[in-house]
């Protein structure tokens, strides 16, 4: 006698089907678990039994050989969702369930042996899955649902044990499917505002003109001078999620299993790996790798506190995904692509000792070993270099109120629509993303421009990466001040943001 029962399985940030057949033959007793079952799904039939004993279901005892193969078997399987439906299998071949109510019906779950029903991770692309292949119902662990009701078309239901789900299966007891979350509300309010940093309005400008063009941002200044502050409010003037960039990131939070009780994820995430981080946490990795903090930090802005203090080459494999937007790991049994479409905000002091010019007791030898843990082509990949000098007095003791973030936010909101009516045709949205063709097609530079710039890159000895990236921040500029063409001003500007290329901090 053998059953199928519908599950799933997550590779990458989607999911594919999985269909656990369970078998119950006579012989000499044994649990075989075949398809490539890792390390969790080997130990599934410990779980498994248990908790059916312990929620008062008869377990085959005597004689009796137990096969479950998870199809197709030639993809290694991880985690513990197939905890549930190999237990709905075997309910189902010992009589408890008639085979036919596991129709149309895909179930993921970890049991504990108590027979409660856990949390897995993926919940999210196993029932976008489930619904893509035409299944009328999943049934997840309460703690999952809400992000599976963020896929429309498929009746979610959460549950909490493994009896539940039988006396539900059996219509003894009554669940409703959980309502859709596809309403979009606003996130609320963040609790930091621009208006809590006094002065400094030259690196305001900055983190604006970042969040309009996507820039990636360096902030150079000595210790106590707001740079932490600083970047932590650059997440309060990006425009809100999309509810397509939102189901994105959410997914890769399923896949991380860091949603908690949660639907979708409604606020860019800002993410702060400390510099002690390694390199598969930054940028994923593991036997069956799991995203990393750069994917963590998709659609949202990835912060470095403290840059030359990461190890370089963690920095170093910070270059690939800063071009491709993702990020492909590859292991001996499988190559997966993780999206990573941050803004990089990095800090640092000016030296060692983080005094800066005045009152700085280290050496050129020091300051120089300092500066070049970070690579030209690494700070190459970021458009604009900031210099943050420490706030006076005057300014900090201004009781005068600056612009609030959602002042600033509606200017971005506006020159991001700008650049999208301009990137119409092509297959990039921001200014950041422009690659040479772009510029040659979409940034005509006017004579004076031309010559403004070739005066800068011969005097500052200036890489040809760093003279695109000028254009691109001189659009960003021109966009934020409604020109259609770029003007000398805003080249100026622009080319002001790139000080470490003079090679000169503070
Ligand atoms: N421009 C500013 N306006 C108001 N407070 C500031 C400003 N700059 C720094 N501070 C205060 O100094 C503290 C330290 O700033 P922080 O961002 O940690 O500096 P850094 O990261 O440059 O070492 C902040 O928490 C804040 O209270
Ligand atoms: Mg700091």
């Amino acid at each position: 006698m053998n059953v199928t029962v519908s599950s799933g399985a997550v590779l990458g940030i989607d999911a594919y089907r999985v269909e656990v057949e369970v078998d119950i033959s006579n012989g000499m007793p044994a649990f075989d678990l075949v398809g490539l079952p890792e390390g969790a799904v080997r130990e599934s039939r410990v779980r498994v039994r248990s908790a059916m004993k312990n929620s008062g279901y008869p377990y085959p005892l005597y004689s009796r050989r137990i096969t479950v193969n998870l199809a197709p078997a030639n993809i290694r399987k991880e985690g513990t969702a197939f905890d549930l439906p190999i237990a709905m299998g075997l309910l189902s071949v010992l009589g408890v369930l008639p085979p036919t109510y596991l129709n149309d019906v895909l179930f993921a779950g970890e049991l504990a042996l108590s027979g409660e029903i856990r949390p897995i991770r993926g919940a999210l692309s196993i029932a976008a899955m489930a619904r893509k292949r035409g299944l009328s119902s999943i049934i997840v662990p309460l703690a999952n649902a809400p992000e599976a009701a963020t896929v429309d078309g498929i009746h979610v239901y959460g549950v909490s044990s493994l009896g539940e789900v039988v006396d539900f299966l059996l219509g003894e007891v009554d669940m409703q499917p959980l309502e859709p979350s596809m309403g979009w509300e606003e996130p609320p309010n963040f609790r930091v505002d621009m208006l809590d940093v006094k002065g400094q309005e030259h690196v305001k400008r900055a983190l604006e003109v970042a969040a309009c063009g996507n820039h990636n941002i360096l902030l150079v200044g000595p210790p106590g001078s707001g740079k932490t502050m600083l970047a932590r409010r650059i997440a309060t003037i990006l425009p809100s999620l999309t509810f397509e960039e939102a189901l994105e990131t959410t997914k890769i939070y399923s896949v991380s299993g860091l949603l908690q009780e949660q639907g979708l994820v409604r606020r860019r995430p800002f993410r702060t790996p400390h510099h002690t981080i390694s390199n598969a946490g930054l940028v994923g990795g593991g036997a069956i790798p799991r995203p990393g903090e750069i994917s963590l930090a998709h659609n949202g802005v990835l912060f470095l506190d403290e840059l030359p203090e990461f190890r370089r080459n963690v920095l170093e494999v910070l270059r690939q995904p800063l071009e491709e937007r993702a990020v492909t790991i590859s292991r001996s049994a499988i190559t997966l692509k993780y999206p990573a479409n941050f803004l990089l905000v990095a800090a640092m002091n000016p030296c060692p000792c983080g005094s800066g010019p005045q009152g700085c007791s280290c050496s050129s030898q020091e300051v120089h070993r300092y500066r070049s843990r970070l690579s030209g082509p690494l700070l190459d990949r970021i458009d604009l270099h900031i210099q943050v000098p420490a706030v006076p007095f005057h300014d900090l003791s201004d009781s005068r109120i600056g612009e609030s973030s959602a002042q600033i936010r509606q200017r971005v909101v506006i020159s991001r629509d700008r650049q999208q009516q301009r990137f119409a045709s092509t297959d990039i949205h921001l200014n950041a993303s422009m690659e040479a063709s772009h510029i040659r097609d979409l940034c005509p530079l006017p004579t004076p421009c031309l010559q403004l710039l070739e005066r800068a890159v011969q005097r500052f000895g200036m890489s040809a990466r760093a003279y695109h990236r000028i254009i691109k921040v001189a659009r960003t500029i021109a966009d934020l001040e409604n020109h259609s063409e770029i003007q000398p001003n805003h080249i100026a500007e622009a080319i002001q943001y790139r000080s470490l290329d003079r090679r000169y901090i503070l």
